[in-house]
């Protein structure tokens, strides 16, 4: 028999029916319940609050547990790349040796970015936040590419291939041309090299000397990508859904992903852990005096890339990226103060009880500054880094719901705390 959960409120009680999902997760459904009682769920914030169901990632905070369409990221990490992960977020398969190879054609094919877009570029201070010109950028390529963002879901289905491989491409074209600009230095075409070492190659290919990506580098940048292909409902995800439950198409919706990413308690922790690295290494401290400072309750003087609003026990990605930053920077022969002192906070704080009382771990943040600071990515492109990696699971998500034949606008309710109604009160009599 079905299972149902019962609400009793004043004499009535109403039944509510149950839904499970492929894990085992548990949900009530609330979603007859203002028709039926008047009332409705009060969940600040949604942070118990299943706003969809959805059939790409599965992520169990309380066991560090994280798979992509049922692959451990621990597997995806050892033995997947980036572009194959992306393949496999947005439709569900790992591809076949063919699949994997027409979808490396298709972002090759789309990868450059026109002469009459790189004018918006040029509308931009030089010194603009980069998530700032991402997010525009990528909003104008619903202008630029009107044939793939009609806003009609069946009209951008039938061409949601080409538009969802242009936005993975074009989005890392686009943060590398940011990276050019504001440095004054000219574009650099991509060329028909694989995805990671394309991105390397026109951040930093100079003047008549092409840049060419050791393999340790490009791939340390893809186990980057990788680990952020997607993430579940978290801010920007949830953003691209509810946008695209208008049927706005998947350009308006990632630029609006963009932007929830920008804000410093979503995509800019990392830069947050750098700053605080680099600002204990200032001070003469190797972690000792910060870890005391980090236990006041303080909020400005939080341990960054400790905690997670979900993972109450280890996340899953910061044990991967802890591991492989010492594995890239010995290959490199890089010896960064700054991973000492990491490696001192995180040693301290995994002993003591303010941290292991509160289920505070490191996460993902921790160790992925130290690792592009390595590749030579400046802080204030950390963030975009984080977008390009994250292009895929917003692609996913947009496009499921595009394909749900009963899917509704995303369209909370809210209790409302404002002044009860008043009479307008003409100017002259105000004050
Ligand atoms: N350092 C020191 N104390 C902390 C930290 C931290 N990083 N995080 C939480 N606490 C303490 C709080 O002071 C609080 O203590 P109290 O119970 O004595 O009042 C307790 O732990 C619970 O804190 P909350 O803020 O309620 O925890 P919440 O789960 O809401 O916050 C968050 C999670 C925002 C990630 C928090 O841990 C934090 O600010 N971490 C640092 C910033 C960071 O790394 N963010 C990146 C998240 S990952 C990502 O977005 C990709």
């Amino acid at each position: 028999m079905a299972k149902t959960a019962s609400l009793q409120i004043d004499d009535k009680a109403y039944n509510l029916p149950v839904i499970q999902g492929t894990e085992g997760e548990m949900a009530v459904d609330t979603r007859r319940l203002r028709a039926e009682s008047g009332y409705i769920c009060f969940d600040q914030g949604y942070g118990n609050t299943g706003s969809c169901d959805s059939q790409i990632t599965y992520l169990d905070g309380d066991n560090g547990i994280l798979r992509h369409r049922g692959y451990p990221i621990e597997q995806l990490a050892e033995h997947s790349d980036f572009v194959e992960t992306a393949y496999l977020v947005i439709y569900g398969e790992l591809p076949t040796e063919k699949q994997r190879r027409d979808f490396g054609t298709l972002l090759r094919k789309n990868a450059a970015i026109e002469t009459q877009m790189q004018r918006i570029f040029e509308g931009f201070p030089d010194d603009a936040p980069p998530m700032a010109m991402l997010s525009s950028i990528v909003a104008s390529l619903a202008a630029h590419y009107p044939e793939l963002a009609t806003n009609s879901f069946e009209k951008d289905l039938q061409n949601f291939d080409l538009a969802a491989a242009m936005a993975i491409s074009k989005l890392r074209t686009i943060g590398a041309m940011i990276y050019r600009y504001q440095n004054g230095m000219p574009y650099v075409h991509p060329k028909d090299i694989p995805f990671c070492e394309n991105f390397l190659h026109m951040m930093f290919s100079e003047p008549y000397k092409d840049y060419v990506a050791e393999p340790e580098v490009a791939k340390a940048l893809n186990l980057l990508l990788l680990l952020h292909a997607d993430h579940e409902q978290n801010c920007s995800t949830s953003t691209v859904r509810m946008v695209g439950s208008s049927a706005a198409n998947l350009f308006t919706s990632l630029s609006a992903g963009i932007s929830a990413l920008s804000g410093p308690l979503h995509g800019g922790a990392n830069t947050a852990v750098m700053n605080m690295l680099q600002m204990i290494h200032d001070e003469g401290d190797d972690g000792t005096r910060f870890i005391e400072a980090a236990k006041s309750g303080n909020k400005s003087t939080r341990l960054m890339g400790f905690g997670h609003a979900v993972y109450r026990n280890f996340d899953p990605r910061a044990k991967i990226i802890g591991e492989a930053c010492e594995k890239v920077l010995a290959k490199l022969g890089i010896e960064d103060p700054l991973l000492a002192i990491a490696r001192n906070l995180e040693q301290a704080a995994l002993k003591d009880d303010y941290f292991l009382s509160r289920k505070l771990y490191p996460n993902v943040d921790f160790y992925s500054g130290i690792i592009m600071r390595a590749l030579g990515i400046p802080v204030n492109m950390f963030t975009v880094i984080f977008a390009i990696g994250r292009a895929p699971g917003w692609i996913a998500n947009w496009r499921e719901v595009a394909s749900q034949p009963k899917g509704r606008i995303y369209r909370p309710r809210q209790i409302y705390t404002g002044p009860v109604t008043r009479d307008y009160v003409p100017m002259d009599k105000r004050g």
